[in-house]
């Protein structure tokens, strides 16, 4: 086991290994797992995920000043902005996601753990997170022969601090058949799934007649949602279809249509107007079906109704076919996540996540922190503002400056998106100094310089560099199934 070859170069948490029972021999009790260290005199701080705020907290801590355990379920950390450019195989989904235990065996200065598990309950009145196991716990700071818990085995984790980093889920609004016949682009296992099902659809339609309705609606693709996941997604499939299927298949890719259906009046509503009619008109020029005001309501397994707002008493129904759908709405909060708020009367009526003082403490809780999507701090739901409270922190934690530090402050770096066709819009910033802002190709070659300076390891880096140089000779690499 790789992970578990690694973990002789992090030290041991041995001690307090006793406590330790795995569920599976039935104990009474809910065993507690030794990664809680007593005998160093150091705190133990529990981070909970893998992403943009737990795997930057896990970077930047100090693991000679506490013990650091970090839980997820997902073993690798996953650069979000390039996932919508790994469905059609612009980039490899390989390229964009990187192993925890390549972060954790940095980190030899202290006792760091990992475990593959998925936090199921925050008690912050017994300091305890309970853990169940994904596959199975990895725990690399165990002492060799140690025991480790066996697939969907329980156990609570103790901590001193802990930093609440889960990220979010996507929002479906309870929409009917949303779940059962829509996909999602949030994780790196959703990527291959979108690629399979239109080339099944792709297979399929090309044994059909030209003319027939259902040739027609396995080449009909709808993404639902105009914010940057659903736009960057639609972009990068349109691009595949002019750039590699129009090479293959000319007349069947003739015949792809792919909708992009928003309920706002406008796509990217992030950006400014100028930015967002820019890229209006690029996708209405790559023949992307742009369908504003109007608002998805039902899903069924081959079509959808959409609801366009046509004047301010009227609406207008459409049944839209679909081979392939794309769900990309944005997001809510995990279970974990809600659970906690329903416990802590300071964060009562809180919807979008765990409320947040200027420390990033959690409201009601001494020792509980949040950062990135599961955080509310009044900021966008964004790698950059999750990184940079993961940053923030560490400081505070690494100059024992915990309950005395300045408050956090954002400093916004801008946005970027990319639409398709070599063509991207950016907005970049210096807080609320206006640095860049436009739209184009150049504006595209920015965006791939800025995207390859964010991505965290010098691995994803050469690896997206590799495929974007492989791109300019080859064709995608836009297999079923490998
Ligand atoms: P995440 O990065 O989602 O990480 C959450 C972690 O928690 C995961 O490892 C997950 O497995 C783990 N987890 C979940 N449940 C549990 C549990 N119960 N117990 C323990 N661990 C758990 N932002 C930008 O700034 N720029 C961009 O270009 C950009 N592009 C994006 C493109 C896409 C397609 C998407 C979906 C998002 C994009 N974002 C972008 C937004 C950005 O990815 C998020 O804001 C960021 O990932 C938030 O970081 P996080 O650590 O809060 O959550
Ligand atoms: P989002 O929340 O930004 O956009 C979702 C869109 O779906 C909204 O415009 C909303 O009006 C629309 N919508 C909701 N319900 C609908 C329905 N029933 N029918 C039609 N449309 C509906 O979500 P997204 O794009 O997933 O982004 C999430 C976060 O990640 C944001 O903070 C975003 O800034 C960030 N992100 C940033 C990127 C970048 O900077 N390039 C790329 C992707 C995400």
């Amino acid at each position: 086991n790789f992970l578990l070859a690694n973990s002789k170069r992090l030290n041991s948490t041995a001690s307090g290994i006793s406590s330790f029972k795995t569920a599976s021999k039935k104990t009474t009790q809910q065993p507690t797992l030794s990664s809680y260290v007593t005998d160093n005199g150091k705190k133990n701080v529990v981070i909970l995920g893998s992403g943009w705020g737990g795997i930057s907290f896990l970077q930047h801590i100090d693991e000679s000043k506490y013990n650091v355990t970090l839980i997820s379920p997902r073993p690798h950390f996953l650069f979000t902005p390039l996932l919508p450019s790994t469905p059609v195989g612009t980039v490899d989904e390989k390229s964009i996601i990187e192993p925890v235990v390549n972060f954790a065996v940095k980190k030899t200065k202290g006792n760091v753990s990992y475990y593959e598990a998925q936090a199921t309950k925050i008690d912050h009145k017994q300091n305890t997170v309970t853990i169940k196991s994904f596959s199975h716990v990895n725990h690399l700071g165990s002492s060799k022969g140690s025991e480790s818990i066996k697939k969907n085995d329980s156990a609570d984790i103790k901590y001193d601090y802990l930093i609440s980093a889960v990220g979010a889920e996507p929002n479906t609004f309870g929409i009917p058949g949303v779940e059962e016949h829509g996909m999602f682009l949030k994780e790196i296992e959703h990527s291959p799934k979108i690629r399979k099902q239109f080339i099944e659809n792709i297979e399929k339609a090309n044994l059909l007649p030209k003319g027939d309705p259902e040739r027609k609606r396995l080449l009909t693709i709808v993404v639902v949602g105009g914010g940057p996941t659903g736009v960057e997604t639609a972009g990068e499939l349109q691009d595949y279809v002019d750039q590699d299927l129009k090479k293959f298949l000319p007349s069947l890719a003739e015949e792809v249509q792919i909708h992009l259906i928003e309920a706002m009046p406008v796509i990217l509503n992030m950006f400014e107007s100028k930015l967002t009619s820019y890229a209006q008109k690029v996708l209405e020029q790559t023949s992307i079906k742009l369908h504003l005001k109007t608002a998805v309501s039902k899903v069924e397994e081959k079509h959808l109704i959409a609801k366009t707002k046509v004047s301010e008493t009227e609406t207008k129904e459409e049944l839209i076919p679909f081979g392939t759908l794309i769900w990309a709405t944005g997001n809510k909060p995990r279970a974990i996540v809600t659970d906690l708020i329903k416990d802590i009367p300071e964060q009562e009526g809180s919807r979008r996540g765990l409320l947040v003082d200027e420390h990033l403490k959690v409201k009601g809780l001494d020792n509980v922190y949040a950062i990135g999507d599961n955080a509310v701090a009044g900021l966008a739901p964004t790698a950059q503002v999750a990184h940079q409270e993961a940053e923030y922190l560490t400081k505070v934690f690494n100059k024992n400056q915990i309950g005395s530090a300045k408050p956090f402050k954002y400093l916004h770096y801008g946005a970027l998106a990319y639409l398709g066709a070599e063509k991207a819009i950016a907005n970049i910033t210096y807080g609320k100094k206006q640095l860049y802002t436009g739209g184009g190709l150049i504006t595209f070659y920015i965006w791939r310089c800025l995207y390859l300076s964010m991505i965290i390891s010098w691995r994803s880096r050469f690896k997206v560099m590799s495929d974007w140089l492989k791109l300019a000779f080859f064709k995608r690499d836009f297999f079923k199934e490998l």
